[in-house]
């Protein structure tokens, strides 16, 4: 397990926590913080295909390419991998318990509660919501990458 190591898990890993992913590994570089990154969704739904087309086209608007991201479902031995799980969401974090091997060495949280003030919100899910909604999910895990590299900076 190694704290520089996060995970970041969606329901499907095609929208917001691949764009977390790219958000965060693209501020891990520009602060030069080597961290080892990944995303995972909680349901099987999608597992081997692309990010979301209106996930690809809102992180190549921030100069990030997600084209050959492949999903996956998250398993138990992500908690004894990764030293940090982020759910995008409530449900997420809830899903993730029912996953979570019986001694998890993974501290896991919700993604916004790394931002002050944003503590106990959710990302919101934009996959039935149009690119408005995609532009705010990667505003909130930009912002949230920005709090993640701070704190694992120190
Ligand atoms: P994500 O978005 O969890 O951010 O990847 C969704 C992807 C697929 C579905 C819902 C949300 N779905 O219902 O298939």
């Amino acid at each position: 397990m190694s704290q520089k190591a996060v995970l970041f898990v969606c329901l499907g890993n095609i929208c917001r926590s691949p764009m977390a992913e790219a958000a965060l590994r693209e501020e891990a570089v520009a602060q030069g913080l080597a961290l080892t990154i990944d995303s995972a969704g909680t349901s099987g739904l999608h597992v081997g295909e692309s990010a979301d087309a209106r996930a690809i086209a809102e992180a190549r608007h921030h100069g990030v390419d997600l084209s050959r991201h492949r999903a996956r479902q998250v398993t138990p031995e992500d908690f004894l991998h990764f030293g940090h799980i982020f759910a995008l969401d409530q449900r997420n974090l809830r899903d993730l318990s029912a996953v979570a091997p019986r001694r998890p060495l993974a501290k896991v949280a919700l993604l916004m509660d790394m931002v002050p003030g944003r503590e106990g919100t959710a990302v919101i899910d934009p996959w039935y919501g149009g690119p408005a909604d995609f532009a705010t999910a990667w505003d909130d895990v930009a912002l949230a990458a920005k709090h993640i590299v701070a704190y694992l900076s120190r």
